[in-house]
């Protein structure tokens, strides 16, 4: 697949339907729950389908002003470390702004967690929210990401900054 082209991957018919709906969007959502301090082994999956959006592979131009969002959260630990990890695959598919959103909120259930962790989730979602919004469209590739896709020989004029 990285070699012959996304379109010879087994799994392509239901891949590129992901895909043709995320360069559609101006905003790119992503969430997993935290198991075993890390994402879940299907969000993986796809990433890995993915590898090839890379900017050191075959990217796609329209990422290059997109906003993502990264959600997770966890009973106790590790959200955090389930958003940097995911933020990092938006990254190397070359999206210039990125907000992480987790929470650790006690419980596995809505219904179970505390009313001032729920306060919290409120507070701190309206806060990302509103810049979330005065960004839409403003967001440019950095510097890093141009660089590192100096070095992607497929690139067709879909590097940032081309
Ligand atoms: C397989 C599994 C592993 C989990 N691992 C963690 C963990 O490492 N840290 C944590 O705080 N909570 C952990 N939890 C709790 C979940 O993060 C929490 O319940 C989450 O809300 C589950 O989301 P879901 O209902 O969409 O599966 C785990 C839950 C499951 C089912």
């Amino acid at each position: 697949m990285y070699t012959k082209g996304e379109d010879y991957c087994p799994q392509a018919g239901r891949v590129q339907k992901i895909v043709e709906s995320m360069l559609r969007s101006e905003i790119i959502v992503i969430n997993s729950p935290t198991y075993c301090l890390e994402m879940s082994g299907q969000l993986k999956t796809l990433f890995d389908h993915l590898g090839y959006l890379w900017l050191t592979h075959r990217p796609r131009k329209e990422m290059f002003s997109k906003i993502g969002i990264v959600l997770s959260t966890a009973a106790g630990a590790g959200a955090n470390r389930v958003t940097k990890s995911i933020a990092r695959q938006m990254f190397w598919w070359g999206i210039p702004k990125i907000y992480r959103h987790y929470f650790h909120v006690q419980a596995a259930r809505w219904e179970d967690v505390p009313e001032h962790i729920k306060k919290k989730i409120t507070q701190k979602t309206d806060k990302v929210y509103l810049k979330v919004k005065s960004n839409i469209g403003k967001a440019k590739p950095n510097l890093k990401m141009i660089l590192y896709s100096t070095s992607c020989v497929k690139c067709n004029n879909q590097t940032p900054g081309t």
